[in-house]
This record gives C-alpha cells, structure tokens and sequence, in this order.
C-alpha cells in the first residue's frame, strides 16, 4: 500500500479513479483535486462514507489546492476537458495543454519524487507537457492508453469467440488515437494465436473497432466520453506500481531510440513497478506493424507541433 496518491481532476474519469484505488486500498489516502469549488470536497466524502460499506480504509479527501497532495507518491492526471461528439482528441490538444502545465508546475511543486501518471488527452502530447514541465525523468512520467485501448480489444475478441476475457492475451501500441497498432501477431487465446480461431475479416473489424473505441462510447453518451474503463485501466497501472507486482503493461514511455523512435511518447510494452517505469521491453515486429507504429507516431508528433511550451 502506498502512503498518498493524489488524482487531479475530479470529474468522471478522476472520481471514478479514486473510488477504485480505494475499493482496492491502494493508499492510505487518496487525495482528489479539481478547479472546482466543492465537487472534489463532494465526492471525496461520499467516497468515504462508503467506506464502511465496502470495508476499506483509504481516506478520501477532496480539495481545490495542492496542499493536502503534499508528499504523495503517485499523482493520476485527469484534469482537462473530455472529448465532445464530432471532437478529434487533437481538437483537445491546446486547452488541455495549459491545463496540464499548470498542474505539472503544482505536482513539481508539491511532490518532487511523485511518479506521474497521465491520463488527460491527447495523451502522447499531455504526457510530454507533464515531462517537460515537472522535469522528472521518464522512470516516472508515462501515459495510461494502451491498457484501455487492449482491454477494448480484448473484450471484443471475448465477445466473438464466446470465451473468457481472461484467456486473451493481447497488446496494443502505438499512439492513443485512430493510428494505434493492435498487435494481432502477438493476439492469442491461452497461447492459440488468434489468427487460427478468427478469418481476417473478422479480426480486421474488430481491430477496426478497436482503433474507433474511444469514438464508439462518446457517440452513445453525447456529452462526456468513457470513464469506467478508463479508471480500471489507470488503476490497474497504479497496482502494478503501488504493490510492486513487475507487471508488463501497454504504456505511453518517453522514447530513446526503442523501436527506431525518440523524442515522443508511444505506447510499447513497460515493465511497471514501485520505482515507475522499470523497462521498455522491445518485441519484434512485422514489418506491417512496424509502419503502423512509425505512422502512429507522426501522428503524435504532429499533434506536439501544435503545442508551444
Ligand atoms: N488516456 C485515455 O485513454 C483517456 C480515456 C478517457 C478519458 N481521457 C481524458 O481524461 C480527461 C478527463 O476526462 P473526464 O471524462 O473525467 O472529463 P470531466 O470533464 O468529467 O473531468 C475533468 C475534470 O478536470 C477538471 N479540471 C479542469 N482544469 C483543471 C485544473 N487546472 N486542475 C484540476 N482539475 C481541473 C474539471 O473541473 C473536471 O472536473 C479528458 O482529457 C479525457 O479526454 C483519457
């Protein structure tokens, strides 16, 4: 358990975090931050008093100032507007910046060795803002989307061929956007490969579905976009840090030249553990996923033009 996590934006996606973390009493306290007045005060006491019920112990407590996230360990980045319908996650990207600078500066400020989790898109770009911002190393600054985007994918191949969630094994790169890169090579169903159970028109609707996930829930909700799966996703990653498990999880990292990529983030396989990001680990690809993955990135890095820091 770690001692304070602090997620920053108490709107869908963050309140729905903090409820997570402390069903799952991944803190001591979980610390809820947001621009307005009463709503992370709201939410974390509601949380809270659900405590008994639930039976965890977390403390959820909600403010407008930085002050009580002082000396967290992890901070969930949540803070910005969502997607609206007919809204590209690039249409976000200059809005959503300055939001995020402001609360890197605070974070900075605040926890200097906190690990950062980011949430708020357009990912790869809002990643890279907290990095230049907060100036911490890469151990330390990564993005939640290929957690949820895999478990998108996931759930549909449950779906088609009737069977468990459980058994499918599958990873998606690349950006966090229409460009990401569902890795089918690697797709299998307890170890079958995938491409022996569904005919490729099959798997290229449901990767289709996959990239246009995001964009499938929003047009049903109209106002706001997807947050249940978010959370899960987001959380799932702060387990793996919080308890130290070494998982090996779909992440936004900084790149140095791992797949033939540097200065971005980019989804790739990270090895997540209580000191962050503890390895990129590098898989082969086929030469069709790799074009993906280089395309994915242009996309990211067109989208980090548009924002002057
Ligand atoms: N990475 C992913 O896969 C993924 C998935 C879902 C949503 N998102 C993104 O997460 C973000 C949040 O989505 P949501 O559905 O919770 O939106 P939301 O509108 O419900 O919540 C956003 C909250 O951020 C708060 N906020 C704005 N400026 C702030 C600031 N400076 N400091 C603190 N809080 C601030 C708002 O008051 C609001 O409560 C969006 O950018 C959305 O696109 C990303």
């Amino acid at each position: 358990m770690l001692s304070k996590i602090t997620v920053v934006g108490a709107g869908n996606v963050g309140a729905t975090t903090a409820q997570r973390l402390a069903e799952k009493s991944l803190a001591r306290t979980v610390v809820l931050v947001d621009v307005i007045e009463g709503v992370p005060q709201g939410k974390g006491l509601d949380q809270w008093e659900s405590a008994p019920i639930e039976g965890f112990d977390t403390r959820v407590i909600g403010a407008n100032d930085y002050g009580p996230a002082a000396g967290s360990e992890a901070f969930v980045v949540t803070a910005g507007i969502a997607r609206k319908p007919g809204m590209s996650r690039d249409d976000l990207v200059r809005t959503n910046a300055d939001i995020v600078k402001q609360v890197s500066q605070q974070i900075k400020q605040a926890s200097p060795n906190a690990i950062v989790i980011v949430v708020s898109n357009p990912l790869d770009v809002m990643c890279w803002v907290t990095k230049q911002v907060t100036g911490f190393p890469r151990e330390r600054v990564f993005g939640m989307a290929g957690v949820l985007d895999t478990a998108r994918y996931r759930s549909f191949l449950a779906e088609a061929l009737d069977v468990s969630v459980d058994d499918i094994q599958a990873m998606v790169l690349g950006g966090h956007g229409d460009t990401m890169v569902p890795l089918v090579s690697y797709t299998t169903v307890s170890g079958i490969p995938v491409t022996q159970l569904l005919d490729k028109a099959k798997l290229d609707k449901i990767v289709d579905r996959t990239r246009n996930g995001g964009a499938e829930i929003v047009a049903f909700l109209k106002t706001g976009s997807a947050y249940y799966a978010p959370s899960a996703a987001a959380v799932q990653m702060v387990e793996s840090i919080a308890l130290d498990k070494k998982r090996v999880l779909p992440c936004a990292a900084w790149l140095e030249g791992e797949y033939g990529l540097s200065g971005i983030y980019c989804g790739v396989p990270c090895k997540l553990g209580r000191k962050g990001l503890e390895q990129i680990l590098q898989v082969e690809l086929s030469a069709d996923e790799k074009a993906a993955l280089a395309k994915s990135a242009n996309a990211v890095k067109e989208t980090m033009a548009a924002v002057k820091l």
